[in-house]
Order: structure tokens, then C-alpha cells, then sequence
């Protein structure tokens, strides 16, 4: 519902929304930068919060520029198109700093270095929705599908894939993961025409019908800092190959691994840290729930002729107990990159109680970050580091490195 009264833009949400208020209601307002004035076409309201887009801007912020996407404001793929790149990041120094005083309590010095990364077409896997012959991302706060035609931040060759399955009237998702110039689509359901699928793009090695391959090849192939990794479709890997390897680097620099030393790495999906540092340290247990990724990162030691790695399928905080408790495993860091939750008050007890020197905190979500380092901060560890990626530019996303260590 359009509505002709403008609102002024009193912040910038955690997920780069405009905030406006309006009497005792809150508006959360894509394509909305603070202290302009917009109206706004409302498209979702639960009880006093809802949720727009920007129609008209009046006194546009020196912040603003042309978002390079068609579909900006509509599409929940990127939330900060509007915003120069510059300002980009200092909202995510702005996010992190915030998140770590107001969640956890913490005060850094100053906002948090940040490496940011200005080229585009950067996401290594997508995942589309398909119906009724259009196929894209969903709208912002909905399940309604964006007939995309095109996509800044995913390969071109996507978009004219997207078109090419959207064509037959395929109805499901189907992700595309693309690395070093080759392609493994993963379908949700059946699609008949693989053939003239793989003719017309013959980059594409691999495709997987849920979990069975169904054409090709049975991995996709990726090198980070001089090593091979095999990939599997349901395999985690991060999802801007680039910037993959600064992070890995900022986590070595961080840990300052010495050739005696054993280290834990939890939640290490296809085992790409733990290979990163093998060589120079004495020995590496990477931990991970998923077992295919457990298999890629065995297959993945193996290509790479590294013998220093040692594979655990579990959960992070059962299996670190047990290495610690029951097997007297003595680690002298521990890295750890849980997914968004972060990880669980058992899992810092554990490495607390052995008082393991070191500890490499990866995160992709500043505010479980910060409650999980205030745990640590109140059990003898002190935040010595903490370095940004941006790891998803013109989105609000973030990538945060910490180092904890026992003092
Ligand atoms: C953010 S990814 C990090 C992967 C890896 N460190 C990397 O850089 O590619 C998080 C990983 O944690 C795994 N995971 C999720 N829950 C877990 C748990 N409870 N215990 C162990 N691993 C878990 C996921 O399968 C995923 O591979």
C-alpha cells in the first residue's frame, strides 16, 4: 500500500534496513539510508513492526549512489546497493563494534579493521527458486519468486543457466556451485533435459539430483593458497573463493602455529583451515557434523599428500569433550567457525577448563560472536584480535576473525 507521507530514516538496521518511526510503529525500509526523508510502499506489518521499500527520497544522504541492480529493494539477495562501497563497510566496523558492546558487553578500542573487496560477480554457489516458469532469489520477507534477469554479485553464465531451466517449466530449486571455471548444478527435483542442458553449457562437469549423481562428474575442484579441494554438492565452502584466502590467511597470522603444536579445528567442513595450516604444525583434528564434507576433507588430505590431519564426524562440543576428557588430547589452539547460531556454552567450557592457550574464533555473525566471546572474557581469556572480511559486498553481511587467548 503506497502512502504519501514521508518519514525521516532514524538508523540503519543490523540487516541495512532504513529504520523510520511511525507513532508507536517501527518500519524497517529497504533502499533507505538515516536522515533522508522517504515515502514508503509498506509490503508486509506484523503487530507494530513493518516492513517497505523506498518509493520517493528527499534530502538524498552523500552516501547514496545508483544501485548496479535492477531488482535492488524488491530482491533479499543484496541489501546495501544503495550505499557507497566505502560507507558499505563501515557500516559492517559499525555492526561488529556495536554487537560486541551491546551483546556481549564488550568495548573495543576503536571499529574493527576491515578488508574489504570491490569486484563483483563473487558468490561461488546460488541457489534458485523455480515455478511456473520464472525462476530467482525470493522478494525481501516473502517466499514470492523474483523473475531474475540478472545478478551483480553470481556468475553471468547463472542467470543464462536460470533461463535455460526455467525454459522447461521446472518447478523446485536448483543450486549452482561454480569454481574455477566449472559448474555442478544440484537440483531439488527431476529435470528431463539434461542433455541439452550440458550441450549448451559445456562448463558445467557435474549434476546431482538431491544426492545422487545423476550426470558427470562426482566433484567440483577449487585451490586456496597452493591446495587442491575436492567439493561435494552438499559440502559447506565459503562462498567467495577470493577473499576465502585472505580469511585463511588473517586465521594463520592470528594463530602463529609452531611446528609442535596440535591444533583443533571444529566445524571444519571440508577440512579447507586445517589443511591450510598443516604444514606447519605437528598435527590438525578437524571436526564436522557433516559427513560428506568429512569425506571430502579425508579425499582432500590425500590429493594433497598432507599426513598430519586427522578427521572426526560428531558434533563440535560432544567430540572436543571427549578429545579433551576421555582421549587427554592436549591442544595447544582451537579453531573453531560454527555456523550463524555460533557455538554452545559446553563447547567454550570445554576448552576453558583445559585452559587451551589459543583460540581462533571465525564468525559470520557478529552478535552470537560476541555473546560466545563475553563467556570466554569471563573465564580468563582476553580479546587480543579481531579482524573484518568482506566476504559478501552489497550485502549486510560480514565475516568476523578473533583471537581469544588464556591469559
Ligand atoms: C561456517 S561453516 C565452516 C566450514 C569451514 N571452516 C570452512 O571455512 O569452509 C560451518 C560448518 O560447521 C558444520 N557444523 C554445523 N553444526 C555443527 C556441529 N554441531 N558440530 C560440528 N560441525 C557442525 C557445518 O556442516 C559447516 O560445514
Amino acid at each position: 500500500m503506497a502512502s504519501d507521507i514521508f518519514y525521516k530514516v532514524i538508523d540503519l538496521s543490523h540487516d541495512g534496513k532504513g529504520v523510520i518511526k511511525d507513532g508507536d510503529e517501527i518500519g524497517f525500509v529497504s533502499n533507505a539510508i538515516p536522515n533522508e526523508d522517504i515515502s514508503v510502499v509498506w509490503y508486509k506489518k506484523s503487530k507494530k513492526i513493518k516492513f517497505g521499500y523506498s518509493i520517493k527520497i528527499e534530502n538524498r544522504a552523500k552516501e547514496r549512489v545508483e544501485p548496479i541492480c535492477e531488482h535492488f529493494s524488491i530482491c533479499g539477495g543484496c541489501q546495501l546497493q544503495h550505499i557507497k562501497y566505502e560507507e558499505q563497510l563501515r557500516f559492517k566496523q559499525k555492526k561488529v563494534f556495536e554487537a560486541f558492546k551491546r551483546i556481549g558487553k564488550i568495548d573495543l578500542v576503536e571499529n574493527p579493521e576491515i578488508v574489504g573487496f570491490e569486484i563483483l560477480n563473487y558468490r561461488n554457489k546460488s541457489t534458485f527458486f523455480a515455478q511456473n516458469g520464472v525462476a530467482g532469489f525470493y522478494k525481501e520477507e516473502s517466499h514470492d519468486i523474483i523473475n531474475l534477469k540478472s545478478c551483480q554479485i553470481q556468475p553471468i553464465i547463472n542467470i543464462e543457466i536460470s533461463n535455460f531451466i526455467k525454459k522447461y517449466r521446472y518447478i523446485g530449486s536448483f543450486t549452482i556451485r561454480n569454481h574455477i571455471d566449472k559448474i555442478m548444478l544440484i537440483f531439488e527435483n527431476s529435470f528431463k533435459n539434461i542433455d541439452e542442458l550440458v550441450k549448451k553449457f559445456p562448463d558445467i562437469i557435474s549434476i546431482y539430483q538431491k544426492n545422487r549423481l545423476i550426470w558427470g562428474e562426482q566433484y567440483i575442484t577449487e585451490k586456496l593458497l597452493n591446495f587442491k579441494f575436492l567439493i561435494s554438492p552438499n559440502s559447506f565452502f565459503q562462498i567467495n573463493t577470493k577473499q576465502t584466502e585472505i580469511l585463511y590467511q588473517i586465521v594463520a597470522d592470528f594463530l602463529t602455529p609452531l611446528k609442535n603444536e596440535v591444533i583443533a579445528d571444529c566445524y571444519c567442513g571440508t577440512g579447507t583451515i586445517a589443511l591450510s595450516i598443516s604444514p606447519f604444525v605437528k598435527k590438525v583434528i578437524g571436526v564436522e557434523l557433516n559427513k560428506d564434507s568429512i569425506l571430502d576433507a579425508t579425499q582432500n588430505s590425500k590429493i594433497n599428500s598432507v599426513q598430519n590431519c586427522e578427521w572426526i564426524v560428531g558434533d563440535a562440543t560432544t567430540v572436543i569433550s571427549d578429545l579433551i576428557k576421555t582421549k587427554k588430547e592436549i591442544f595447544d589452539g582451537v579453531i573453531l567457525d560454527p555456523p550463524r547460531a555460533g557455538t554452545t556454552k559446553e563447547f567454550i567450557n570445554s576448552v576453558v577448563e583445559s585452559k587451551i592457550k589459543k583460540v581462533v574464533y571465525i564468525s559470520c555473525d557478529p552478535a552470537t560472536l560476541a555473546r560466545d566471546c563475553s563467556i570466554f572474557l569471563e573465564n580468563g581469556y582476553g580479546l587480543k584480535k579481531i579482524k573484518l572480511v568482506d566476504m559478501f559486498p552489497h550485502t549486510y553481511h560480514v565475516e568476523s576473525v578473533v583471537l581469544l587467548e588464556y591469559l
